[in-house]
This record gives structure tokens, C-alpha cells and sequence, in this order.
């Protein structure tokens, strides 16, 4: 997953071109990539400094996460929250809570960002919020349950990202030759091509971003 759809010299280019990284985020990535496993899903400077662009464009209310990790697009994402806005974040497992805690904090995030932890289709029904930012970003067979489920929870003008869209590239392979999760993914990007409720942009950003527009309520 997530191997370079661009050459690696100019993925180094475009981080280079790139504003830097902030200390804690820097810090948050080193960490990850020593002791976490499966840092490959973390996003990363290039996507981390998207998704931060992406905030401050909106400067939404309320942004909802699904697939915390490590807490490095959370960080990314809640630059921009208005203030008294707030940032909900879930992720099913609970040995990275600590860690995603220990770095809201030293970002100075803490009173911004609650962690919900547990599994994200029963978690979000429970949401009583409506949210103007979602970041769709956890198992990718779920994908289309969570866009279900979020959907009714964007107003008209809001927006939803969904990461991994291209699947290593493999979504352009003949079905047979696809994974499952590539499969699903096509799937998921089908179904939102069909959805007139949003327009939407697909990204050739690192594994590929679904950046979608509400535009209807039905
Ligand atoms: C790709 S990682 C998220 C990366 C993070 N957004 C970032 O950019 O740094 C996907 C996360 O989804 C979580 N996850 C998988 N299935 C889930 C589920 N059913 N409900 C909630 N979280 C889930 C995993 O535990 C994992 O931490």
C-alpha cells in the first residue's frame, strides 16, 4: 500500500517546495516509524501539509476523522478548526490512544480533539454533531459505510476527503488481478462517482485523495 505514484525524486522535490513540517508532527512521524507498526499509514509531510491547507481553507466547525493512528492527520486537520470548533476522532484500536493523547498535547491540541475509540460504524451513528470536515481514512472495505453514514451528517456546502482512492495504483488493474481492498475501493469511488449530492475531485496526492463537495441534500 501507498508506494509512490510519483518518482521518489519528485516526491523530494515537492516536499522540498513544501512549507516545513512542524516540530511536533516531525517528532510524531520519527516516533511512529520506530516503534509503531505499519507506519507506511501514517500521511505523511506532503499529505499532512494538504490536509492542513485543506482545513485552513475551510476553517471548519466540527471535523470528524475515521482512523486516527497515530494522531498525525488529526494534528493536520484541526489547524484550521474555528475557534471553539472541535475535531472528533475514531480508531478501533486502543493500544495507539496513548500515544495520539501524548501528542494532542504537545501540540496543544487537547481541549480541541476527542478520541473515540472502538469501531467506527457504530461509533458515528452515536455522533450528535453535524460536521463541515470529514476524513474518511480507516479499513478501506468499510469506506462506502462510513460515506453512508457521514453523509446526512455534512450540511449542503460541507466536505468529505477519502484517502488511498488510487490503492497503490492497483484500482486500474483488471478486476481479477485487483485485492480485495482495491476492489473495494473502486467500488467506493464508483459510488461516488454516481452520487449527484456531491462533485468531487480525485487527487493523484501520494495514494490518491477523494476531495468531495455536498452540493444537494438529496
Ligand atoms: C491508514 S490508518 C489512519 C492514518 C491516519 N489518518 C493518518 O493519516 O495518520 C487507518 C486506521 O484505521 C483504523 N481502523 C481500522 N478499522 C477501523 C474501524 N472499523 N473503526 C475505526 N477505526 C478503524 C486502524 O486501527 C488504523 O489506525
Amino acid at each position: 500500500m501507498t508506494q509512490l505514484l510519483i518518482s521518489k525524486a519528485l516526491d523530494q522535490y515537492s516536499e522540498q517546495y513544501t512549507s516545513d513540517e512542524m516540530p511536533v508532527l516531525a517528532a510524531l512521524n520519527r516516533e511512529t516509524n520506530m516503534k509503531i507498526p505499519m507506519p507506511v499509514m501514517l500521511s505523511g509531510h506532503l499529505q499532512g501539509a494538504l490536509l492542513q491547507m485543506i482545513s485552513h481553507m475551510i476553517k471548519p466547525k466540527n471535523v470528524l476523522e475515521i482512523g486516527t493512528y497515530t494522531g498525525y492527520s488529526a494534528i493536520c486537520l484541526a489547524q484550521g478548526l474555528q475557534n471553539g470548533g472541535h475535531l472528533h476522532t475514531i480508531d478501533i484500536n486502543e493500544e495507539l490512544e496513548d500515544i495520539c493523547f501524548h501528542y494532542f498535547c504537545k501540540a496543544g491540541l487537547e481541549g480541541k480533539i476527542s478520541q473515540h475509540i472502538g469501531n467506527a460504524s457504530e461509533i458515528i451513528p452515536a455522533l450528535d454533531a453535524t460536521f463541515d470536515l470529514v476524513f474518511i481514512d480507516a479499513d478501506k472495505q468499510n469506506y462506502h459505510r462510513y460515506y453512508d453514514l457521514v453523509i446526512d451528517k455534512v450540511p449542503t456546502g460541507g466536505y468529505i476527503l477519502a484517502d488511498n482512492v488510487l490503492y497503490d495504483g492497483e484500482v486500474v488493474l483488471p478486476e481479477e488481478e485487483q485485492s480485495k481492498n482495491a476492489r473495494a475501493i473502486h467500488a467506493f469511488n464508483e459510488k461516488v462517482r454516481q452520487d449527484k449530492r456531491v462533485e468531487h475531485v480525485l487527487l493523484p496526492v501520494r495514494d490518491g485523495i477523494m476531495l468531495m463537495r455536498k452540493i444537494a441534500a438529496d
